[in-house]
């Protein structure tokens, strides 16, 4: 059973990651959909894709839950039936979970690659990356930022939100492993912390609302 990670965040959050390295055949074994979900499991093209979704209910498992057990909202939201909150992410071959019973929380997995480079201006005041030694530091930072606005995005659910004008994350260094950050929409202001780690050329990011 390829956990590749299963970390406790406090008395209350858990997060798990799967390096998906089995079969589709494999990763069948123990599991059952409920009919949303094979129909959409059927819909998937990709062969990675119906691993990472099936490695998705291994780590559910970690914590004593089914398919059953989830539901998803009109916006693809993912929720737990016993009102503890859930985040799920699937990167290439990495998957991860986030669970929490008191805190609202967001996670997201991301490769590190290139082309982040062409796309920070959407997300986030390029200037402030200027100063960074090289490349590749500016790569791991804006990926940082990404993840960490996907993650206040997943906890946030509404869509219409802009995460180059409505999300802000404070400035970090890397051997901090963690920084701040709010979203200011439509005169709502709310705050989280964010906590990131770096492996195999992969960013991991999860955010937890304050
Ligand atoms: C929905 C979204 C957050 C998913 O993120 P992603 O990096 O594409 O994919 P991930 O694998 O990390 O996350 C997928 C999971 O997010 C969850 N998810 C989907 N929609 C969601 C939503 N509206 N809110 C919270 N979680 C959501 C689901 O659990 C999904 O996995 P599952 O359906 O297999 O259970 C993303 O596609 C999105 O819409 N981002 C905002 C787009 C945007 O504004 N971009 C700005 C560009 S500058």
């Amino acid at each position: 059973m390829p956990v590749y990670k299963f970390i406790t965040v406090n008395k209350d959050s858990f997060f798990a990651v799967w390096k998906v390295d089995e079969s589709e055949d494999d990763l069948w074994i123990g599991i059952q959909l409920t009919d949303h979900c094979q129909t959409r499991f059927n819909g998937m093209k990709s062969e990675l894709h119906r691993r990472a979704f099936l490695s998705i209910r291994h780590l559910l498992a970690l914590y004593g839950y089914e398919d059953t057990d989830l539901y998803y909202n009109e916006f693809g939201k993912p929720h737990l039936k016993d009102g503890n909150y859930i985040s799920i992410t699937h990167s290439h071959h990495f998957t991860a979970i986030i669970i929490s019973k008191t805190e609202e929380v967001g996670i997201d997995i991301e490769k590190n690659r290139e082309k982040i480079l062409r796309i920070a201006h959407k997300f986030t005041p390029f200037e402030e990356y200027r100063t960074l030694a090289n490349t590749e530091a500016i790569i791991r930072k804006l990926t940082i930022v990404w993840g960490a606005k996907e993650s206040l995005y997943k906890i946030y659910g509404q869509q219409g939100i802009s995460f180059l004008h409505h999300i802000n994350v404070a400035d970090f260094s890397f051997d901090q492993n963690q920084t701040t950050a709010e979203i200011l929409y439509h005169g709502d202001v709310s705050h989280y912390d964010v906590h990131f780690l770096e492996f195999e050329g992969f960013t991991l990011v999860y955010a937890i609302k304050k």
